[in-house]
């Protein structure tokens, strides 16, 4: 079955790059029309201005998913635009470091105002649109959805919470037509990504590393991640919900760690 999204209208936030740029071009070459719901009015039209160029159908729609009038407005001006909902990844979100003590109570009412309040709040306004026809969401959590980094207490407990949330979401809209599942991807070539590298005094390095972490030897692309929502947003997994599919590069697999793997025990060296 190839995937085809013709006449669905698919609403991506965090689209105006990373992942759900990535995402956005990925369905709107399945001839989706794409949404772009993100808070840089900047990138974000630019973003839907090369998509449309290169023949697809996207428009960008400022909204800061954190303010729930905002999301309200946003998905109205979508559904005044396009007519309808289909499909919904929730993908926007952002990354800061801290432990219970040196993270601020602002920082974490920042972050989990976005990357979990904000999921929320875009579920809550496009649902309802979304039941009277059926259809299906994905949000972006990570493999810190499942286990943790250190130092890293409010992203780890936000993308925690994304998971329960696609299982609770799952059960509630299951039998009223939309599947709800999670995309848990490992490290990804993102403007993220390079900007949580460049905190370090050798970015390089730091990318080196996470290379390393994943079995399959380096870090992800965008593309790649935007593959999976594009087959969990399709018919294609149309018996598949409440579930999470890592795409980490087996970066989950090896007990340990890669470290471990290379030099912990005998069994790495006896062959
Ligand atoms: N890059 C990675 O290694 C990685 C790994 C696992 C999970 N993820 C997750 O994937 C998602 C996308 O990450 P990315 O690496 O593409 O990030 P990115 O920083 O490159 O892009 C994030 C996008 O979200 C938008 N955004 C931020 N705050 C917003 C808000 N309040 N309202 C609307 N839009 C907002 C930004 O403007 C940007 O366009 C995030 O949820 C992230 O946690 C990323």
């Amino acid at each position: 079955m190839n995937l085809d999204f013709t006449g669905k209208v698919a609403i991506v936030t965090g689209g105006a790059m990373g992942i759900g740029e990535a995402t956005a071009r990925k369905l709107a070459g399945l001839a989706a029309s794409v949404a772009i719901l993100d808070i840089d009015r900047d990138a974000g039209p630019k973003s839907a201005a090369a998509i449309a160029k290169n023949g697809g159908i996207c428009e960008f729609f400022p909204c800061n998913i954190s303010v729930g009038a905002e999301v309200s407005q946003a998905i109205d001006a979508v559904v005044s635009k396009y007519g309808a909902i289909d499909i919904l990844v929730s993908n926007a979100g952002i990354q800061l470091y801290g432990d219970a003590v040196t993270t601020s109570e602002e920082e974490w009412d920042r972050l989990m105002g976005i990357n979990l309040k904000g999921c929320f709040l875009v579920s809550k306004y496009a649902v309802p649109h979304m039941i009277e026809r059926g259809g299906a969401i994905v949000i972006v959590g990570s493999v810190q959805s499942m286990t943790a980094i250190s130092n890293s207490i409010a992203y780890v407990a936000s993308k925690h919470g994304l998971l329960g949330l696609t299982r609770a979401m799952s059960l509630d809209y299951a039998h009223r037509g939309v599947r709800v599942n999670c995309v848990c991807p490992g490290a990804i070539d993102t403007p993220m990504l390079r900007w949580a590298a460049g905190l370090s005094d050798d970015p390089e390095k730091v990318i080196q590393t996470c290379n390393r972490m994943h079995p399959l030897g380096r870090i992800g692309k965008p593309e790649e991640v935007a593959d999976a929502i594009a087959y969990l947003a399709s018919p294609m997994a149309s018996f598949i919900t409440g579930a999470a599919l890592v795409v980490d590069g087996g970066m989950l697999v090896p007990a340990g760690g890669m470290g471990f793997q290379e030099g912990g025990t005998g069994a790495a060296t006896h062959k």
